[in-house]
């Protein structure tokens, strides 16, 4: 139907060119160090097996992420721990090198990974970070978790604000512009606003329609701390191979929004996330997806439709690493894990 529109003169075919090819201009989100996160990144953890964090093959996430960059997204979400510092960085060069962004137009976050916790580690792991992505600096450098390790992944018991203050060295040294935490409670990230020289610029923890996390959220908001919001599509999409009990794709709440505004449930539940100033970092490989969770800047949710996402709260958590409970800087309730455990060594 479009195809045959589209022969029927240069004007409409220029147009549905345009339709096709629309850049989406993404929002941003001033932080307390004066810099800019772009309001939606490109997850990139490919997930984990046996033997460990999944790798891309044949450049297939090099090639996602300069797609990405075609299509509007300016904000890429790695870790050490992901395996995938080297082909998002690799990404960020060529279209840097074909002209298409600068690099101060690209926002690049990754994380320190919990057996680099001991100061003299972190700029160790700083220097293999910038190796891999092959650019001068980060944008944004987070603490993966709260919780050190050892190099055979016993329990550490490096005092997190010897982390951070190593990371305020690298912001000292020019290696990343700002700095900031994952997966900390409330608690923790007081203690680093009380005893820190640098302030957290960001938080990233884990939001969807199953975990709101109003109160973090509303603290986080209250010390200017912008807000990252990971695993967004929570039970909508299988994890670890397994459907999980809470919404799926056709769940009427989802449905009969995504009719209202002419978008899917998916698209729905990003909003959601976007009008409560939180940046969701969708993960996908797949090209149609990849529009689809960018094109969600053109509509917006209305209070009582936030809320009743809301309802779906049950503090359902799918990134719980039960094997560290008994750290002594453990940051969440201790409850058993009915899920596998990601990142056992
Ligand atoms: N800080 C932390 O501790 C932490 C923990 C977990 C995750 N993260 C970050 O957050 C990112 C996202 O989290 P996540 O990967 O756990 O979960 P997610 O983004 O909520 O879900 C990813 C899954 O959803 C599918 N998907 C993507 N878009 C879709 C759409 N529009 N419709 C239907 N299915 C869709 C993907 O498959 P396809 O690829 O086939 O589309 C993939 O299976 C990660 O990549 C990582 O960067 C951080
Ligand atoms: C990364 O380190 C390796 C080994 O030390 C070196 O050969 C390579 O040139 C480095 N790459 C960059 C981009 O600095």
């Amino acid at each position: 139907m479009r195809s045959n529109m589209c022969r029927i003169s240069i004007l409409l075919l220029l147009a549905c060119y345009g339709a096709m090819s629309a850049v989406v201009d993404v929002p941003k989100y001033k932080m307390l160090d004066g810099r800019e996160m772009p309001a939606i990144g490109l997850g990139t953890y490919l997930g984990f097996d046996k033997g460990g964090a999944v790798t891309s093959k044949d450049k297939q996430l090099r090639n996602v992420v300069t797609e990405a960059i075609d299509v509007g997204y300016r904000h890429f979400d790695t870790a050490a721990i992901y395996n995938t510092e080297s082909e998002v960085g690799e990404a960020i060069r060529m279209k840097i090198e074909e002209g298409v962004i600068k690099r101060e137009d690209v926002f690049l976050t990754t994380k320190l990974w919990n057996t680099h916790h001991k100061r003299e580690e972190v700029i160790i792991a700083m220097k293999e970070t910038l190796n891999k992505t092959g650019l001068d600096y980060v944008d944004l450098f987070l603490m993966h978790w709260p919780i050190g390790v050892n190099a055979d992944y016993t329990h550490s018991d490096t005092d997190f604000m010897e982390t951070w203050h190593a990371m305020e060295d690298m912001v000292k040294l020019g290696f990343t512009k700002s700095i900031g935490l994952s997966n900390f409670n409330k608690m923790q990230i007081q203690r680093v606003l009380n005893e820190g020289t640098i302030k957290p610029v960001a938080l990233q923890i884990e939001v969807h329609p199953q975990i709101i996390q109003e109160e973090l959220i509303a603290f986080a908001k209250a010390e200017g701390i912008v807000v990252m919001g990971y695993s967004p599509f929570g039970s909508l999409v299988m994890r670890f191979g397994m459907e999980f009990p809470g919404p799926k794709m056709d769940d009427p709440v989802l449905t009969s929004l995504a009719q209202k505004y002419g978008k899917t449930p998916a698209q729905i539940v990003l909003r959601w996330l976007v009008d409560r100033n939180v940046v969701p970092i969708p993960k996908t490989v797949n090209p149609k997806r990849l529009r689809e969770n960018i094109n969600i800047f053109d509509f917006k949710l209305e209070e009582d439709e936030i809320e009743k996402i809301n309802q779906f709260d049950s503090n359902t958590r799918y990134t719980l690493p039960s094997f560290w409970q008994t750290h002594p800087y453990y940051p969440f309730e201790q409850i058993p894990n009915p899920i596998p455990d990601p990142f056992r060594s």
